[in-house]
């Protein structure tokens, strides 16, 4: 599902995010360029929102997907 669409982003590249501990609003901001020129602004402000989708993600490696 598509979260902005002046950048393609989406519900599982916010996961992404996450899951290598970008999960703060100013960090989202940062790494999808949400403050670049030619962005109109309307996801920055559900941006807590993405947080939220960030922080949902489990950081910790489960021991199960560790391959040997
Ligand atoms: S919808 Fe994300 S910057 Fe426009």
């Amino acid at each position: 599902m598509y979260l902005c669409l002046c950048k393609g982003i989406t519900d599982s590249d916010i996961r992404e995010a996450g899951r290598a501990g970008i999960v703060m609003p100013c960090q989202l901001k940062e790494k999808f360029g949400l403050k670049d020129p030619g962005c109109c602004g309307r996801c920055s402000k559900n941006i807590q929102e993405f947080a939220q989708i960030a922080m949902s993600v489990d950081q910790t490696p489960s021991p199960n997907s560790v391959r040997s």
